[in-house]
């Protein structure tokens, strides 16, 4: 009798305790784990939201480049880490595709996680270096046609969406290249910058400021529309590769089992930074789009993911592009 009352006491204690570290939350830094390298597309716009969430927090937005195997590896190591609201992973369409894109994944993109929210769309960019001998898209098909045994397309792995977009071109145009993967489109895009790759896809959120210096070639821009942020650039689709779309989307995670409470309070805050005027202005100067508030909930982001599992995996399969 004695042990039952002392165990109903210790359960109402800790149930009291978990309770208020849920209700007092955050007291330390939280750690937003970033699958692909520093100063890269993904990089940006994680580190521009957790500068804006850590106001509303009132703690630091700790940015954790956990790099490889396409965002894989960081996906795994954020499916695993302590469901105690410190740790949270962003990511974008490459939770969508690794399903389908890796035999043997160690992580479920549906079951291993609580879904926070949707927070940016981004458009890419079709780039190749500045004295690539082409000089628009027609004559960049021409080109690769003709030498596609020596072009060199940079991307960031099985998973990352340039190299889905790489994929989606050369299907388009009917030849293979040479795939040179990164741990992501920052290292990528030095080695475009410096010459050693020719050709690469990437997202505006990364690629406009090189744009805009002249240092790259630019042949289009994957939407469906034209980019406000760079007026002159042709959609690839306009320019006759019917149906080229590639728009990457962010949503942010945490681990299985991360209290309701904290998801709430997590929400609240990417929601609150996606209207911080500094995250706007930085966000339109980069081409990327704040997904409408309204479908910024856990459950948006839960049913998104699953059609965007649906909708890509078939095309992949069908690509024969794996990893073991
Ligand atoms: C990055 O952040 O480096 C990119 O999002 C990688 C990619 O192309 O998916």
């Amino acid at each position: 009798m004695l042990f039952k009352r002392t165990l109903i006491a210790l359960l109402a204690v800790s149930a009291a305790t978990l309770a208020q570290a849920q209700s007092n939350w955050p007291t330390r830094p939280i750690t937003l784990v970033v699958p692909f390298a520093a100063g890269g597309p993904t990089d940006v716009v994680a580190r521009t939201l957790g500068v804006a969430m850590s106001k509303t927090l009132g703690q630091s937005i700790l940015i954790d480049n956990k790099l490889g195997a396409g965002g894989t590896i960081a996906a795994s190591f954020a499916a695993r880490a302590a469901p105690d609201g410190y740790t949270f992973f962003i990511h974008h369409n490459g939770m969508a595709t690794s399903p389908a894109l890796y035999r043997k994944l160690s992580f479920d993109p549906m079951k291993d996680f609580e879904f926070v929210s949707q927070a940016v769309e981004v458009p890419m960019t079709l780039l190749a270096r500045k004295d690539f001998p082409a000089n628009n898209l027609q004559e960049l098909i021409a080109y690769v046609r003709a030498n596609h045994e020596k072009i060199n397309l940079a991307n960031a792995g099985l998973g990352a969406v340039s190299q889905l977009c790489g994929l989606m071109f050369q299907r388009a145009i009917g030849v293979q290249v040479t795939e040179v993967p990164f741990q992501g489109t920052a290292p990528a895009m030095n080695a475009l910058l410096g010459g050693q790759v020719d050709i690469m896809c990437d997202q505006t959120t990364q690629t406009v400021p090189q744009i805009q210096a002249g240092n790259v070639k630019l042949y289009g821009v994957t939407t469906r529309t034209r980019v406000k942020v760079l007026p002159n650039a042709p959609t690839l689709a306009e320019q006759g590769l019917k149906d080229f779309e590639v728009v990457v989307w962010h949503g942010i995670y945490a681990p299985k089992g991360t209290p309701k409470a904290i998801i709430d309070k997590m929400n609240a805050a990417v929601r609150t930074a996606l209207k911080d005027p500094e995250v706007v202005k930085r966000m339109d100067a980069l081409g990327a789009e704040i997904v409408p508030d309204a479908t910024n909930t856990p459950e948006a982001l839960h049913v998104w993911l699953k059609s965007e599992i649906d909708k890509w995996g078939p095309v992949i399969k069908a690509s024969g592009k794996f990893a073991d």
